[in-house]
């Protein structure tokens, strides 16, 4: 069911500094930033040709990353995403199975403008996993 690797997320604290050390440092070709604010998060994306960085910034007060980085204040691993080719039947699948969806259950719009969800980590060897209809 799952396809190609889209990305592996890793939240900052600070967008700005992180985006630098990978453009600057790592050599990398880094995105504009963008907020997401139906995601409380604001984003750039590292293009490595074959996947993807992703790197995540609180933003507002509900950020879902905020409880993620007082626990992980210089930043860390988040999520990874994997592309799918219809989310909807991929839910339905995955529910069938006993996976947990988070929140409503239903595709969310995500980065791309395409509908993403997250599974829960514990149903996933202690990863969260993000979907993407590519
Ligand atoms: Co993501």
């Amino acid at each position: 069911m799952i396809g190609k690797l889209n990305h592996v997320a890793i939240a900052v604290p600070d967008l700005t500094a992180s985006a630098a050390l990978y453009e600057n440092t790592l050599g990398a070709s880094v995105s504009a930033p963008q907020a997401l604010p139906d995601h409380g998060v604001s984003v750039v994306f590292v293009d490595l040709g074959n996947t993807k960085v992703e790197l995540l910034a609180p933003l507002g007060d509900h950020s879902p990353i905020a409880k993620f980085l007082e626990s992980n204040p210089q930043g860390g691993m988040h999520h990874i995403c994997f592309e799918v080719d219809d989310i909807v039947a991929a839910a339905d699948k995955l529910k069938a199975d006993g996976a947990r969806v988070l929140g409503d259950g239903n595709p969310k719009t995500g980065a791309h403008g395409k509908p993403v969800l997250f599974l829960h980590p514990k149903d996933f060897s202690g990863t969260l996993i993000e979907l993407e209809e590519a």
